[in-house]
């Protein structure tokens, strides 16, 4: 059988438990399948994609023309040898921000309960550097549905297109997807945010959750939130997408540099593209924005009425509401 008709049957049969994806991020999906990323990130992975700045604000995988990417999965994390992740071939036994997790009273990120999307980390690509933060909510556009994971692990090849057994059977729940056997179409929407209210923390997952449905009914809201910030001018239909968004123009995220002194902000020139500084605890987060300028996350208040959109004040400073 033809795998577009295979595709098609599937995306039929299996709506219930999904998440329908909102009408501007379906825009985002058509709009950017066609043609080839304008703004790369990366070199060019083993499945053909490339991490893009093309959605301002946000990263995601885009493959050549026509594809996104594929679906490997992965079972890394606790119990990594267990039901449908007994054949895998790679599994070890500990994801990456282990430790952040412990903090939030877990061992471990667990794949069969915890939807998670491994990226890059150098020498092929370094999240960090452009914005991204381990564990942040990410979204993920698979058989005709978006779903919510977080950024759970890394690896340093250059292979992308991987995420954990139960986001990959959230995804394709009839195809009998195993530590062995991934979704091989490249067509996957993978969608990190630069935003750093994207990550839930300890109090914003429900990280002791049981089964995958119960951790994801936890992340919802704020993977909606997310969505719903990427906007509806991604569109655009064949043409360039618009460039992110700064103080000088052409300057921004994912501009090509010579040094610090070319990328608007407090961006910083990384191996030629501005992105946010990496390096520990000094990082500045992207400057936050909001529809009411001066009234955005981090800025002061007295009361929550100071503050713009849904953030409350809290210890005088513009906060999410979690
Ligand atoms: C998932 O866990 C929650 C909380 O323990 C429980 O209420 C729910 O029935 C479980 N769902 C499935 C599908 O097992």
């Amino acid at each position: 059988m033809h795998s577009s008709t295979l595709f098609t049957l599937l995306a039929t049969g299996t709506t219930s438990l999904a998440y329908t994806i909102p009408a501007n991020l379906q825009a985002i999906y058509n709009a950017h399948k066609a043609g080839t990323c304008a703004n790369p990130l990366s070199g060019t992975s083993s499945s053909g994609a490339v991490f893009c700045g093309d959605i301002p604000n946000a990263i995601f995988l885009k493959g050549s023309n026509g594809n996104y990417d594929n679906m490997d999965v992965d079972c890394d994390g606790a119990d990594d040898k267990v039901g449908d992740c007994s054949n895998d071939p790679t599994g070890f036994g500990e994801t990456a921000f282990k430790d952040t997790v412990q903090s939030y009273g877990i061992s471990d990120l667990n794949a069969n309960i915890h939807p998670y999307v491994v990226v890059n980390e150098p020498p092929f690509f370094d999240a960090q550097h452009f914005g991204l933060k381990p564990l942040s909510v990410m979204a993920i556009v698979c058989n005709n549905q978006v779903w919510y994971g977080v950024w759970g692990d890394t690896n340093t090849e250059p292979t992308t297109g991987e995420a954990s057994i139960s986001l990959a059977q959230l995804c394709y729940p009839n195809d009998h997807l195993t530590g062995d056997n991934g979704h091989g179409p490249k067509d996957v929407l993978y969608i990190g945010f630069l935003d750093p209210t994207a990550v839930p923390g300890k109090n914003g997952a429900k990280w002791n959750a049981n089964n995958v449905s119960d951790f994801e009914a936890s992340i919802k809201a704020l993977g909606d939130r997310l969505v719903q910030g990427l906007g509806t001018n991604n569109g655009g239909g064949g043409t360039t997408p618009p460039p992110p968004t700064c103080s000088w123009e052409g300057h921004c995220a994912g501009a090509s540099c010579g040094s610090d002194g070319d990328c608007s902000d407090d961006l910083t020139c990384n191996s030629g593209v501005c992105g946010s500084s990496s390096g520990g605890g000094g990082s500045a987060p992207p400057p936050p924005t909001c529809s009411w300028e001066g009234h955005c996350l981090g800025d002061s208040c007295g009361s929550d009425d100071d503050c713009s959109d849904d953030f409350v004040c809290k210890s005088g400073k513009c906060s999410v509401d979690q």
